[in-house]
């Protein structure tokens, strides 16, 4: 979705909104732009299609001594095409002003743009906005801190924006009603404004995370919040982020995406930290968190989320349903958000968001709340809207995640699932003296900290793992289609593995539960089409192997995952990627229940599709059409 950067200090403008940008970049955007002010109020606009290397010579080129404050935007085309003329920021007059979101009445507000005698330059419902805050402060004769104010009520939808004035050249009005706003201000710099936080953490790690209906004025002085509705002023809290801004770098790795598939072992370690009191191999308590009681007190636990992370609440139903009696059901967030779901005494509603900002689940969070059924939600990013919306909050600790494809954040949250299957189940089995239920979810805590070791080894450049993901990719990439398939814990993880190739690759490819093969898609199956089969040695896996034949007999090229000493997947693959992990050990015991072997096929799977994407040479961590957190419908 698009980024806003707005800057008002004493340092030089331009490079700080150029950098804020590139921070944003992650987000995904088709064209960029840069409004510079100087302290006599002259402001020069720079905008281009594309990338935002396109603007950045024009912007240095300035002598930026003369400028004092300035605005940037990333635009995710929603109203108009890519091009120069509808990048942001728009100009009206003295009014320069970047927008995010979506104006719902701009055919309104467009009639009334040309009954008063003015043609808006671009097909934007953005520059729209410019003319209305115009419009109010000619007819009131007021400033542009009460002309914004006046403005914002008058456009319906969620919209967030940015606005300076040549008239009042010290000063940025920003106001939220939907798209997250985050400001930052120390005396030495000034203040920043910006979509996330991550361009603000260059320069300061407290920040001041906007609420809907905030409204703000940035002054190289100081920031000053207020109820953009009733004009009174509001105090917003500090609140002080823990990632660094070195943790949003490359580090080296040749994508963002590459450099998070690796950080893994690190985030579940990190994830796992924050949530056992020590490092003892017993059995652990959560931290003091209300959404435990919540969860207890459960009788029905509905998951609602998007994409990837809906992919993590499908895994999620597989552990609650293992170690607890709970009933689960795991929803898209778009679909239950319309439907007439029923609610039942005891059910409770859980979300699931790496961003904390998509739209669809943050509209379900709102509506359950309305009916006063309890809301838990599990989000990466503190602060964000839907952290604030549920009533418990469960963070993970992935920490930033910039390409736009989830990796690590995806493993980060089917790890607070499973820990939060465990927990509850523990709870149940000491309750009823459940003795067996209890050493099995003991091991089950014991052992997720013996992942980080195992999936170290699967990401090992030059390991056996990781070499027979590059043969696999480099030997299908070419392939028709790919379908992925697999059963219980697998079959999430078949829909994920195919996203991601879909998201990064843009090859056509489809996740199947192994078992509704023979319901339609084996008619697809012939020579040219290639199937990943996810089959680690569980209750499971002779129905794999099963369809693995079926898939074999009609010509398709097969690429197995599986235990590393599973011979006869070995030998019925044409490539087979071994998990760095035996199914038995010595004494008969498996290495790792098979509960736990998805935070190993995961990450597999991610690299699987980023060496696909490395061949062909896609944008690998702003994949084409796509935007890293979706805040609009
Ligand atoms: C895929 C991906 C998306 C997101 C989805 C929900 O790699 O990242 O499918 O999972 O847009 O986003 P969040 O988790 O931020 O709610």
């Amino acid at each position: 979705m698009c980024g806003i950067v707005g800057y008002v200090g004493q340092h030089a403008v331009g490079p700080i909104l150029l950098k804020g940008l590139k921070r944003l970049e992650y987000r995904g955007y088709d064209s960029s732009g840069v409004a510079l002010f100087d302290e006599g109020g002259r402001s020069e606009t720079f905008k281009a299609a594309g990338k935002i290397a396109a603007i950045e010579p024009m912007v240095l080129a300035k002598d930026q001594t003369l400028f004092h404050g300035g605005i940037g935007h990333t635009r995710w085309a929603t109203h108009g095409a890519p091009n120069t003329t509808n990048a942001h920021p728009h100009r009206v007059k003295d009014l320069v002003l970047v927008h995010n979101g979506i104006i719902e009445n701009y055919r309104e507000i467009q009639k009334l743009v040309y009954a008063r005698g003015y043609k808006p330059v671009s097909e934007t419902d953005s520059e729209l906005f410019a003319f209305l805050v115009m419009f109010e402060m000619e007819e009131h004769k007021i400033d542009l801190i009460e002309g914004v104010r006046r403005a914002f009520p008058k456009i319906h939808g969620s919209s967030s924006v940015v606005i300076m004035s040549e008239k009042q050249p010290g000063l940025i009005v920003a106001v939220r009603n939907g798209s997250p706003l985050v400001a930052g201000w120390n005396k030495e710099f000034g203040a920043i404004v910006a979509s996330d936080a991550q361009p603000i953490l260059d320069h300061t790690n407290k920040v001041y995370y906007l609420e809907n209906g905030d409204m703000i004025v940035c002054q190289k002085s100081g920031i000053q919040f207020f109820d953009a509705y009733s004009g009174k002023p509001v105090e917003r809290k500090e609140v002080t982020i823990d990632w660094s801004a070195d943790r949003l770098d490359k580090n080296g790795y040749a994508h963002y995406m590459l450099k998070e598939i690796h950080e893994q072992p690190r985030t579940i370690l990190d994830t796992l930290h924050a949530y056992f009191e020590d490092q003892t191999h017993r059995p652990f308590e959560f931290a003091k968190n209300a959404g435990i009681d919540q969860l207890s007190a459960a009788q029905r636990l509905s998951i609602i989320a998007c994409g990837t992370s809906w992919h993590a609440g499908l895994l999620g139903r597989y552990w609650f349903e293992r170690y607890t009696h709970l009933p689960v059901d795991t929803d898209l967030a778009s679909e239950f958000r319309y439907r007439n779901s029923h609610f039942t005494p005891g059910q409770v509603v859980m979300g699931i968001s790496q961003s904390g900002e998509t739209a669809d689940t943050l509209a379900v969070l709102q509506d359950v709340n309305k009916n006063k059924v309890p809301t838990l939600a599990i989000t990466n990013v503190k602060g964000s809207t839907i952290s604030r919306e549920a009533k418990s909050i469960f963070y993970t600790y992935a920490g930033p995640e910039i390409g736009v494809a989830s990796t690590k954040a995806f493993t980060a949250q089917m790890l607070m699932l499973v820990l939060l299957a465990g927990r509850l189940g523990r709870d149940l089995a000491v309750n009823d003296s459940q003795g067996k239920k209890m050493i099995e979810i003991d091991r089950l805590y014991r052992e997720l900290f013996e992942v980080p070791h195992y999936l170290s080894m699967a990401l090992e450049t030059g390991g056996s793992t990781a070499n027979a993901v590059k043969k696999a990719a480099q030997d299908t990439l070419h392939s028709k289609a790919f379908f992925f398939i697999g059963r219980g814990y697998s079959f999430p993880l078949a829909l994920e593995g195919a996203l991601k190739l879909k998201e990064i690759a843009y090859v056509h490819a489809e996740g199947y539960a192994a078992g509704e093969l023979k319901h339609g898609p084996i008619a697809m199956l012939e020579p040219g089409v290639t199937v990943i089969v996810i089959a680690p040695k569980d209750i499971w896996y002779d129905k794999t192997v099963s369809n693995l034949q079926e898939v074999k007999a009609r010509g398709a090229k097969i690429v197995a995952v599986g235990h590393a000493d599973d011979k006869t997947l070995a030998s019925m693959a044409d490539h087979f990627i071994p998990l760095p992990l035996q199914s038995k050990k010595p004494d008969g015991q498996s290495t790792l229940d098979e509960s736990l072997t998805p935070f190993l096929i995961s990450p597999i799977l991610q690299l699987l599709s980023y060496e696909i994407a490395l061949s062909k040479g896609t944008d690998i961590d702003q994949p084409r059409n796509l935007a890293k957190s979706v805040t609009v419908e």
